[in-house]
């Protein structure tokens, strides 16, 4: 089968062996759409040590379940599928507390540290947990970023402790920015700020209706903008979607005292936390690699029209053309902002 494989090096577009099944809880996937994620470019940009040479990349997809292991019961040969972006067993103490990012057994495996879904096939580890049946009215196009970026936006304004009226400010205003703007709207923040230096990205929230408020902090002092817009309190909530070289800064300046401030973005280089100068601010701060353990409620959200995310498909292209893909991704061309590879 056709696959891209980075080499540690670069990617390519190459020959691989088809997947079989290892063991009894695995998957073998046909995938039908993937996408590119930004984590997919730290990989590249060698800023995932964990990262294992000559894998398959990608870890987000949809696709048809093909052949299933002997103890797999809750699906069949068939199943349209959403496949979760974090491998989990679902019975060690983590995953028994939700905290399935670190499942004593699993973690971001995909495309990380064992073959991904950028190929024609995937084979899926303890598939019970890491594939979700997509409903029938749901699309592959509908249900793409369910398992990653969906998934991280969720979890982002979860981890925030939302209440309903609460103006969050949303630092980033990319596809996991977007996301968490489209689910702060689903705890019922009151205003939702979106925080961003791109202005076409700006504008998509705005257009979507994503967002009450814009702002660039390379045009306007955004701590006093914040200002004006809570009683000079600062931002119920901020989440950092951003993972920018001072965005962690604006973060803890524009957030309330006493608020959350979750970090969703995966940063490149470590972070200040000048404790002194936020003494008596008496802040929260959530770290976060996404516990995805809400596809079964994002879907159902989907399929009832609560929730969509088809807007943050820019492009689509087909797998032979997946290196240009990759090129245009990492240089944001033409107003890039997430794409879908089709198989
Ligand atoms: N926690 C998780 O499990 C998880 C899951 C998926 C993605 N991520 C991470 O979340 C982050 C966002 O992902 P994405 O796909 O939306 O990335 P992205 O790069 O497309 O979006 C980041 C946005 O931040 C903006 N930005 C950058 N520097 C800025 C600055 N100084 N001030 C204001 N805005 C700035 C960019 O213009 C861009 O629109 C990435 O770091 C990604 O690796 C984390
Ligand atoms: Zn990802
Ligand atoms: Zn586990």
């Amino acid at each position: 089968m056709k696959a891209l494989v980075w080499d540690g090096n670069d990617i390519i577009l190459t020959e691989r062996p088809r997947p079989k099944i290892e063991n009894s809880r695995d998957a073998i996937v046909k995938v039908c759409l993937s996408s590119i994620c930004t984590s997919d470019l730290h990989i590249i940009n060698g800023y995932v040590p964990k990262a294992c040479k000559n894998i398959i990349l990608g870890h987000e997809f949809v696709g048809e379940v093909i052949e299933l292991g002997d103890s797999v019961s809750d699906l069949k040969i068939g199943d349209r599928v959403s496949a979760n972006c974090e491998t989990f067993c679902g019975e060690c103490y983590f995953c028994k507390q939700g905290y399935i990012n670190n499942c004593e057994n699993g973690g971001w495996k995909l495309g990380c540290t064992i073959d991904g879904c950028q190929a024609e096939y995937v084979r899926v580890p303890f598939a019970d947990k890491g594939l979700t049946k997509i409903p029938d009215n749901v699309s592959f196009r509908n249900a793409l970023f369910v398992g990653d970026i969906l998934s991280s936006g969720y979890f982002g304004a979860e981890l925030c402790e939302i209440k309903s009226g609460d103006t969050i400010a949303v630092i980033g205003a990319g596809p996991v920015g977007l996301c968490v703007m489209a689910s702060a709207k689903i705890f019922n923040a009151g205003g939702i700020i979106a925080i961003d230096i791109d202005e076409a990205r700006l504008n998509i929230a705005k257009i979507h209706g994503l967002a009450d408020y814009v702002f660039n902090p390379n045009k306007c002092d955004i701590e006093n903008e914040i200002k004006k817009l809570t009683f000079s309190r600062g931002a119920d909530a901020v989440i950092e979607a951003a993972g920018g070289d001072n965005t962690f800064e604006i973060a803890w300046k524009i957030a309330r005292a006493n608020s959350i401030i979750a970090l969703v973005a995966m940063y490149e280089k470590a972070q200040i936390l000048p404790l002194p100068v936020m003494y008596g601010k008496n802040l929260i701060f959530k770290t976060g690699g996404v516990d995805a353990i809400h596809s079964k409620e994002l879907l159902e959200m989907i399929s009832a029209g609560k929730l969509n995310t088809d807007f943050l498909i820019s492009s689509e292209y087909p797998f032979s053309k997946i290196l240009n893909a990759y090129k245009d991704f990492d240089t944001k061309a033409n107003g890039c902002l997430k794409f879908a590879i089709s198989y």
